[in-house]
């Protein structure tokens, strides 16, 4: 049903499944929100698509705010057992991680040294600059949002970030945490609108017996499959289970 679109206008994710839902892959500079609760695969989804990219040749960054690059890494290897050649992308500097230490971003939030939104935001512009990267990961933009003093502000960064990514020309994939992670009860707030895309993971039910599925909620510029899907996580990459695989 949704057949490849071998078009140059796409970026693949590498991710076994999704690129069929969407049609091919995302759409070129498309900013896309990856939502979902704690523990639901995030950051390992978006290190995927970074991984893959860079192994293609795509100069691709990973910024995180969530841990320090070396507990990242340990637990992005400790998961993706088989991607053996992640420190050798990062050698070639075809895979950028890049980041803050969250406690000392908070920290230095009301000194002198002050961290702003738009000190942060110029950061990350000059390693995007400085690796010529093509595709960009920030986990995560609700940490990020951590720097701003209430919802108003937070709403207005993501528009200038928004903006300033799209000058960029970069395709984004932004991660944004959520308190509830069954579909059900998900909301949207109003920054979820300005970006080009929705990926959503859903965990329902308890503990063990937990049940993963992803749904593409929108991607401007093309046709996507709107199924809920069933997802893994497994040591070579996820894999989402889809009507035709
Ligand atoms: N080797 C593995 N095999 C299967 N599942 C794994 C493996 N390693 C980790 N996981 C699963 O991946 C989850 C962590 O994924 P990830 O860190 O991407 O989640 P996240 O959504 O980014 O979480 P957070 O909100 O805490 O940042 C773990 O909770 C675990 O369920
Ligand atoms: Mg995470």
């Amino acid at each position: 049903m949704y057949e490849s679109d071998t078009s140059k206008n796409r970026m693949k994710t590498g991710i076994n499944g999704l690129d069929n839902m969407l049609n091919g892959g995302v759409p070129l500079n498309n900013q896309v929100v990856i939502a979902g609760g704690p523990g639901a695969g995030k950051t390992l989804l978006c290190f995927e698509v970074a991984y893959k990219n860079a192994k293609l040749g795509t100069p691709s960054i990973f910024i995180s705010f969530e841990e320090d690059s070396k507990y990242l890494l340990d637990n992005i290897k400790e998961a993706f057992s088989d991607f053996n050649d992640i420190d050798k992308l990062i050698a070639d500097k075809m895979l950028v991680i890049g980041g803050r230490d969250p406690g000392i971003m908070i920290e230095n939030s009301n000194t002198a040294d002050k961290y702003t939104f738009g000190k942060v935001m110029s950061e990350i512009e000059k390693l995007i600059v400085d690796n010529k990267s093509k595709f960009v990961v920030i986990d995560s933009i609700s940490l990020l949002g951590l720097l701003l003093e209430n919802d108003l502000d937070y709403r207005r960064s993501m528009v200038t970030m928004s903006s300033n990514l799209k000058k960029l020309n970069v395709t984004a994939f932004l991660i944004m945490e959520m308190t509830i992670a069954d579909r059900d009860h998900m909301r949207y707030s109003p920054e979820f609108f300005i970006f080009d895309g929705i990926i959503t993971l859903y965990m329902q039910g308890e503990n063990d017996k937990r049940a993963l599925n992803l749904e593409i909620f929108k991607m401007r510029g093309t046709n996507h499959s709107r199924a809920v899907s069933p997802y893994e996580i497994t040591g070579g990459g996820m894999r989402v289970f889809t009507i035709e695989s």
